[in-house]
């Protein structure tokens, strides 16, 4: 084990991962998710709340303005492009290149956006990564990350939900070290789904929330 390892105070955060997904693995299309499932936002809110999330730029868009910063959580922004400080941005204590914009941490590493994560928020039991693909994959490859039990994600939370859509982003693929639990399973009469328009349309949404662990 390394010394950063065996330096992980006795409360360190564990570092999870949360996305939902339809058949093949679509996680997003055009820069949003094609469905609407108020039984996934639910389930999401109650895990996340409370703990930082962290997030890529684009997945921070796909919110409406009127949505974001994610409340009730700290919201950590990963971007190769920080924003230009504007009236009312302020420089982070705790880590300097971060910028507080629009509500939320912006700063320009996954690996920075961690260590913000657990240096701002110190009693969180969990620090979320909440996407998009490209975050996903960056985060289930990190090892030996300073501050998190294990020093790496640990914990992945998935809603696969049964239904077929077109997208062009997928989950990442979780191998065979991580082990699944069923959590629930259940039928949301108010679901959606993106048509052959890509508007929503009404439609019940079958449901089932796995843990993954390793
Ligand atoms: N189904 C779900 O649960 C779920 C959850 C979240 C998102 N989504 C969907 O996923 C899609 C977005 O995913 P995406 O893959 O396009 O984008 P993303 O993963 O949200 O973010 C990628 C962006 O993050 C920044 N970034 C990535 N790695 C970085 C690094 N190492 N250092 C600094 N910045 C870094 C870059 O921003 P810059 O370009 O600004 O440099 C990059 O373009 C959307 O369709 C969204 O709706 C789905």
């Amino acid at each position: 084990m390394s010394s950063s390892l065996s330096e992980v105070a006795p409360h360190a955060p564990r570092l999870s991962t949360i996305w939902a997904q339809a058949a093949g693995g679509i996680i997003g299309a055009a820069g949003t998710m094609p469905w609407s499932v108020p039984a996934d936002l639910a389930f999401f809110k109650k895990h996340t709340s409370g703990c930082p999330v962290i997030m890529g730029r684009p997945t921070w868009e796909s919110f409406p303005p009127r949505f974001r910063p994610l409340p009730g959580r700290t919201n950590i922004v990963v971007t190769r492009a920080l924003p230009a400080p504007s009236e009312g941005d302020e420089v982070s204590e705790n880590v300097p290149e971060a910028v507080l914009h629009d509500g939320a941490l912006w700063c320009s590493s996954l690996e920075a956006a961690i260590g913000l994560a657990t240096t701002s928020c110190p009693k969180a039991p969990e620090i979320w990564i909440i996407g998009g693909a490209q975050v996903y994959a960056q985060a289930l490859a990190l090892a030996e990350v300073p501050g998190v039990v294990d020093g790496r994600v640990t914990r992945a939370l998935v809603t696969e939900l049964q239904v077929r859509v077109d997208g062009d982003r997928i989950a990442p693929r979780l191998g065979s070290e991580w082990h699944p639990r069923l959590l629930g399973e259940g039928i949301e009469e108010r679901g959606a789904v993106a048509g052959t328009s890509g508007s929503l349309v009404s439609t019940a949404v079958a449901y089932r929330f796995l843990e993954y662990t390793r």
